[in-house]
């Protein structure tokens, strides 16, 4: 069922474990996230970042997003993922998305804020959450950035849960989008502070390639929404390399299939490491 992101937070935050909040750009993709929540009866998120748009339309496959949530079994959130723009954060919460996000990360602490109180009023009328970000997750959503890690300050966090009241905020504790060159050093020094400080759903960008111990270490210290992307993505391309190697795919609808199994076994494998299995 199509839920509020918010209510996956608050759940996650007394049984102390993490959303999985996967991105797609396909049914397929879609179809395998949910098949792997269903099966594991876990809560979910499905979003679509705005970068993205240009290889899924948001008129497109955002309406697609809202029915396969309605009609899951389990708890699904559709989150607009660091939105740039009002006008398409606006779409997306008019297509149904339950939560949207706005990516002031770029801009300085006072205009983020500003910018994320706006978001929030806008939101509001549609009754849906909001997630920010303060301080620069490396990489970009698209990869056709390369955005240095600037750590998220603990005075930054407290000044912008107190003054916007945001539902959900993104941290940037050593972590970045797309693959990792090396294992990733997460500073949980500043995470185990920022979560002392505050009482906002914490969100982790970047979740591919972070070691399963990592994830539960931050599923364990406020981090209650985990962003996967370029894992899901990998994971279809190598499982429909692999099933025409084997000579499994025989016509289109094998690939389909082989599209489907590579989002599921991903989706599968994260949510039984965030902890989410058996929450719905
Ligand atoms: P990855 O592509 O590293 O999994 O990051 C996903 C993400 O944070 C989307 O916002």
């Amino acid at each position: 069922m199509l839920v509020n992101m918010r209510e996956l937070l608050a759940d996650a935050m007394d049984g102390n474990y993490a959303v999985g909040s996967f991105s797609v750009a396909n049914m397929e993709m879609v179809l395998g996230v949910l098949k792997a929540a269903e099966e594991l009866k876990a809560p979910v998120i499905l979003q679509i970042a705005e970068v993205r748009l240009k290889q899924s339309p948001l008129e497109v496959i955002g309406p697609l997003m809202v029915a396969a949530a309605e009609n899951a079994s389990t708890p699904v959130a559709v989150h607009f993922d660091h939105g740039k723009t009002l006008e398409k954060i606006t779409q997306a919460l008019d297509i149904g998305f339950t939560s949207v996000m706005f990516d002031g990360s770029h801009l300085p602490l006072e205009e983020n804020i500003e910018f994320t109180k706006r978001v929030i009023s806008v939101a509001d009328e549609y009754d849906a959450a909001v997630e920010a970000e303060i301080g620069c997750v490396g990489g970009s959503e698209d990869g056709s950035e390369d955005i240095a890690i600037n750590c998220t300050k603990t005075e930054d966090a407290v000044r912008f849960e107190s003054e916007t009241q945001v539902d959900a905020l993104a941290i940037a504790i050593g972590n970045a989008h797309g693959n990792y060159k090396s294992t990733p050093n997460l500073r949980f020094d500043i995470l185990e502070d920022v979560e002392k400080n505050t009482d906002v759903a914490l969100v982790l960008h970047g979740g591919t390639g972070i070691t399963p111990e990592d994830f539960v270490r931050c599923s364990h210290t406020g981090i209650k929404k985990i962003n996967i992307a370029t894992a899901t993505f990998d994971s279809v391309e190598k499982t429909v390399s692999s099933w025409y190697n084997d000579g499994k795919i025989k016509g289109y609808y094998d690939l389909q299939a082989a599209e489907v199994e590579g989002a599921y076994q991903n989706a599968k494998k994260h949510i039984l490491i965030f902890g989410s299995d058996n929450k719905a």
